[in-house]
């Protein structure tokens, strides 16, 4: 999937994280790249994130999957209801592709493409979100509204447990149809109505960590390696006119004993690489039976075979130094140099790739693949 009419760095520099902006129909040619009956079924399954959500009587109710197959049938005709699936991209392959001409923006700051079904009226209610998102238009079609900029201090509905908004001025609104993208910038009211039945919206989210997380996560990492005995010591210690005073060399001291670890920028780029790696759905396994010989690996790529990337995988790498790079596959570091860092570079680059045959050549960056293909982060393309 791709687009022919859109330019990405004009897009950066006046629309993303600044304003909406409607992109219609930019892509090549679009074909809806899920049924709604297989939207469905995902829905029932256990492993799968999905809720539904309907509208009766004046009051909207959400429902948490899986989802019963009979859950459907006993749907009413004349309530709106809409269904909601996250991370669709883990599981099926066409929609993954839909991340193909968003490749523009770092792998890291991708969540998952989330897919929603409603029949006429359906919707999840007027909201802001804290991410950024393009909603592409699949099947039918939806009336997008938007309002102003919202915060923490925006008033909800009461009791309300899908944080809909107390009041909703919507200063703009289009018509979206099968490919019309419509992106909508952190924190910017918005609803989305069906307009008739079989309206889908494939929903490409991306992520951005809060402060709080940030230093949760930094320093729940740095407590691990601390030692008990890693403690304020004080040999020069001077002669005070009042013992109550916190002195200022020993706060310069206690400070520093924060800070320096806190600072430790090369530490923080090894964790948050592992971190923003993390899977968010480490049960989509797509480990081999046996573990690869680095002969038949070899081999197979000398052939021509492609590899692709497990779309439930994250990949990114981190700069060290000339010809060096950290990887973070799926919540580890891998260091690499040499051939091994050419390859990782490229593996962050491509979701599916042949490998260069001079590649072939380096064992060290043989004996990556087969580690990863082993670990199930990536395999052989089925296309081949
Ligand atoms: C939807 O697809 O109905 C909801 C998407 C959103 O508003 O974030
Ligand atoms: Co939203």
């Amino acid at each position: 999937m791709h687009f022919t009419q859109f330019d990405s760095a004009e897009f950066l520099r006046t629309a993303w994280q600044k304003q909406p902006r409607l992109i219609r129909n930019p892509w090549a040619a679009w074909r809806n790249p899920l049924e709604p009956d297989e939207l469905a079924g995902l829905a029932c399954e256990p492993d799968v994130e999905a809720r539904l959500v309907t509208y009766a009587r004046d009051n909207w109710d959400l429902e948490h999957g899986p989802l019963r197959e009979d859950r459907f049938a006993k749907l009413g005709k004349k309530e709106p209801w809409t269904l909601l699936v996250q991370a669709v991209d883990h599981h099926v392959p066409a929609v993954a592709a839909l991340l193909d001409p968003f490749r523009f923006i770092p792998n890291w700051r991708i969540d998952d493409v989330m897919v929603s079904y409603a029949v006429d009226g359906g919707g999840v209610g007027p909201h802001f979100d804290q991410y950024d998102v393009f909603l592409v238009q699949g099947l039918g079609k939806r009336r997008w509204q938007l309002g102003g900029l919202c915060d923490g201090t925006t008033e909800l509905q009461p009791h309300d447990h899908l944080r809909l908004l107390a009041r909703f001025e919507p200063f703009q609104e289009w018509i979206l149809e099968p490919g019309d993208i419509l992106y909508v910038p952190p924190r910017v009211a918005h609803c989305g109505v069906a307009i008739g039945d079989d309206c889908m919206t494939y929903s490409v989210g991306f992520r951005a960590p809060s402060r709080a997380e940030l230093l949760a996560g930094w320093t729940e990492h740095l407590l691990e390696e601390l030692e008990d005995g890693d403690r304020f010591a004080d040999p020069d210690l001077q002669h005070l006119e009042n013992p109550g005073e916190i002195s200022a060399p020993a706060l310069e001291r206690l400070h520093g004993m924060v800070a320096e670890r806190l600072l430790d920028r090369a530490a923080f780029a090894r964790w948050f690489g592992t971190y923003s790696s993390t899977p968010k759905n480490p049960d989509i396994d797509w480990r081999p039976e046996q573990p690869i010989a680095p002969d038949d690996l070899r081999e197979v790529l000398g052939g021509g075979s492609a590899l692709l990337r497990n779309p439930a995988s994250r990949f990114s790498f981190v700069r060290e130094g000339p010809g060096s790079v950290a990887l973070f596959v799926d919540g580890r570091s891998i260091s690499c140099t040499g051939a091994a860092a050419a390859f990782a570079e490229l593996l962050c680059g491509n979701v599916r790739f042949t490998v260069d045959p001079v590649l072939l050549e380096s064992a060290h960056a043989m004996l990556l693949i087969a580690e990863l293909v082993d670990a199930g982060s990536l395999a052989f393309s089925d296309e081949d």
